[in-house]
Order: C-alpha cells, then sequence, then structure tokens
C-alpha cells in the first residue's frame, strides 16, 4: 500500500513561496520555446470507474507538441540553448530503431536549422519485422531529415557519440552531442519545470494529488520531478516503472541526476534519495517487449479514454497502475497523477502485436493481447 494521509487543496503560502524559488531557480537558465506547454492535465474517470478505485488524472507529455511529443521536449527546451551557444550545425545522439528520444531531437534539430546524426542501436531490441524497422519513429526520423549509422547495445554510449562527434569535426562539421535520452542535469531541468507546471495546475483544480506513476528509463524524468516536488514542499509519492528490466540500473541513474539537481538547488540529497521508488515487475522481462499485460492495459486506455500508450514505456507504466489499483494499493482518497510521457508513434511499429482480438472492444475484460504464437521473435 502507498500509504497516504496528507490533505492539500491549493498552495499553501509556503508552497508559494517555495514556487517562487523553484522559479527563481529556473530563470538561471537558458529555455527556448519548442513544445506545446502546459500540457492538459485531465481528469480520465473512465479507467477506473469503481467506488473503491482511487481517482485517476493524466498529465498529457505526450501532446507536448514538437514532432510528435513526448517527455523529451521538456528537456530539449534547456538542451537546445547549449546547443546554439555552442555554434554546433549538428547535433549528435543515440537510441534504439524505435527511439522516441531520438525523433524528439531530430525534430528539434529539424525545426532549429540543424543537422541531426544518430547511432541507431539495432540489437537492443530483438523485434524482427518491417514494422518495427520501418515505420514510427524510424520513419519520423528519416522525415526530420536525420541521418543515422548502425551500432551495438554493447557499445560504450559516450565513447561512441564522442567517436562520431570528433569523425564529424573532421569532416567539417560543429557537433554537439546530445547524451543518449537527453539524460543530464540540464535536461532533467525540465521535468523540475513540469513539477512546478503540475502543482500549479493541480492547485488550481483543487486536486491534492497523492502520487505521480510515469515510465522510468534514463532517469531524467523522475528525478525532475522528485526534486522538483521538494523543493515546492508537496508531499508526492512519484512512482518510477522500469520499463528496462534493469531497476538496479534506472534507479542507478535517477539518483545520479537527483544528486546533480540537489546539488544545483541546495537540497540535501541524502534526504531525497530515499523519496526514489523504482517499481520493477512490468517491464515484460526486457527492454523493448510488450507482454499480455501491456497490450491490455494500452486497449483498455485507448477504449475507455482514447489515449494512445505505446508498449515499450507509456503502456508499461500505465499496466503498473492497474496493478497497484487492482492490489489495493491505493485508497479511494488517492488522487493518483498518471504522467503520459508519449512514445505514441511506436504503436505502429509494433503494429503485429495487437491482433484483432486484442481490438475487439469487450468491456469486461478489454481485450486479450496477444495471441500465442504472436510473440516476439528472438534472436537466437
Ligand atoms: C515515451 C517515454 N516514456 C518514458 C521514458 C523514460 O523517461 P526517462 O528516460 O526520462 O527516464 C522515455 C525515454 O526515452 C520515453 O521515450
Amino acid at each position: 500500500m502507498f500509504v497516504h494521509t496528507r490533505k492539500f487543496l491549493g498552495l499553501t503560502g509556503m508552497e508559494l513561496d517555495n514556487a517562487s524559488r523553484l522559479r527563481q531557480h529556473l530563470e538561471k537558465f537558458d529555455r527556448c520555446s519548442l513544445g506545446h506547454f502546459p500540457t492538459p492535465l485531465e481528469a480520465a474517470r473512465r479507467l477506473m470507474p469503481s467506488a473503491a478505485a482511487p481517482s485517476i488524472y493524466v498529465k498529457r507529455d505526450d501532446a507536448s507538441g514538437l514532432g510528435g511529443g513526448g517527455n523529451k521536449v521538456r528537456a530539449l527546451e534547456y538542451l537546445i540553448p547549449s546547443v546554439l551557444s555552442s555554434g554546433a550545425d549538428t547535433i549528435v545522439t543515440a537510441g534504439v530503431v524505435q527511439s522516441n528520444s531520438v525523433r524528439q531531437v531530430a525534430a528539434a534539430a529539424a525545426k532549429i536549422g540543424l543537422a541531426c546524426h544518430f547511432g541507431m542501436i539495432t540489437d537492443r531490441v530483438p523485434v524482427v519485422d518491417n514494422d518495427y524497422a520501418e515505420t514510427g519513429n524510424i520513419f519520423l526520423d528519416r522525415l526530420y531529415g536525420a541521418t543515422c549509422e548502425p551500432m551495438s547495445v554493447r557499445d560504450d554510449k559516450p565513447r561512441f557519440l564522442q567517436a562520431m562527434a570528433d569523425r564529424l569535426s573532421r569532416e567539417g562539421r560543429r557537433p554537439y552531442v546530445v547524451p543518449y535520452g537527453c539524460a543530464n542535469a540540464l535536461g532533467a531541468t525540465g521535468y523540475l519545470r513540469c513539477a512546478l507546471e503540475i502543482a500549479e495546475q493541480a492547485a488550481s483544480a483543487g486536486i491534492a494529488l497523492t502520487h505521480v506513476v510515469h515510465a522510468s528509463g534514463t532517469g531524467g524524468t523522475q528525478a525532475g520531478l522528485i526534486v522538483g516536488f521538494a523543493l515546492l514542499g508537496l508531499d508526492i509519492d512519484v512512482v518510477g516503472i522500469d520499463i528496462d528490466a534493469d531497476p538496479i540500473g534506472v534507479r542507478a541513474r535517477v539518483t545520479g541526476l537527483l544528486e546533480q539537481l540537489c546539488a544545483d538547488v541546495g537540497l540535501d540529497a541524502d534526504r531525497l534519495r530515499e523519496r526514489i521508488i523504482v517499481e520493477d515487475r512490468y517491464s515484460a522481462g526486457h527492454y523493448g517487449m510488450a507482454d499480455s499485460r501491456t497490450v491490455d492495459a494500452i486497449c483498455l486506455a485507448a477504449q475507455r479514454e482514447a489515449l494512445l500508450l505505446d508498449p515499450v514505456y507509456s503502456g508499461k507504466a500505465f499496466a503498473a497502475l492497474l496493478d497497484f489499483a487492482a492490489q489495493g494499493r491505493f485508497s479511494s482518497a488517492d488522487r493518483v497523477l498518471f504522467l503520459h510521457t508519449g512514445g505514441t508513434p511506436a504503436i505502429y511499429a509494433y503494429r503485429s502485436h495487437f491482433d484483432r482480438g486484442a481490438l475487439e472492444r469487450d468491456r469486461e475484460t478489454p481485450c486479450r493481447g496477444m495471441r500465442e504464437g504472436q510473440r516476439y521473435r528472438r534472436m537466437s
């Protein structure tokens, strides 16, 4: 049970002081406007209609605008000014074939008139399927004019990116490396700002949030939210769902970024480290692979609230949220915000995993998930 006893209506005087402290901190950074902010914060009553269920809200960071939206747009609003001030003409980054991060970086590069060159990790996700290889995010990367070169999950990412940047420099370009997942302290500042946005939206709607649930991978989203809520003096549990099948790695990345943000804002990291919650049972055992529970959760969200979740990130996080509610880990008094971090274009790449049966509407058992025999083919 996530125990929560706190009662709260609106930002209190002290929280308003904290909000202006956070705002002042954010003003120290250059930020460029790339996305559509604030994203909506919506009630989603049909997701859990039972009287015993907590109240569910959705923060629509899938609707952040730029290039198909998603959580990295917030990071890029802080990273792009640094790219521009470096005089770069090419952004270098990396991700899997269906990386949402790469797609958002490629879109940002297109928007500001820079080239984008990325390392495409071809062997992390054992899916052998033309949709995966050609549609969804990778299709959009190409549409935004980005170019790629293959890399392996075994490559050391920072070293590979630096080697790529060095080679581009020798060719006369001026590269800037945006790290894997846009995950550094500057990028995570985007979710410090999001914490403030959520607090203000919730306060003006009179919603006393108790939990935020979201997919966690490279850690910037979760670190930014935890530090942001702490700065605001808000006791909201940020529940990160491990989508990497590597909860220790996810926790370590969240911790590293949280420590950097704490140092920047003058908070005690020791106290905040214990607030990091990483749930480890919803990754389907492998990054980039969906199980029937994930597919069922995606179908439920689509059929009850017309929300488009993806099989790699937001679908797994939402499956976790449904399971927490089924296990009674929330009380009916809780107000739970599902942070929809995006990933929608990947749905097309994973099309083969939504069979006819899975798409049939059935209010009791929302959908059947994948047929046996329609599992991902694993590479031997
Ligand atoms: C759709 C989506 N949700 C969640 C995440 C995880 O966010 P973070 O890497 O900040 O932990 C990602 C990361 O790429 C993502 O693409």
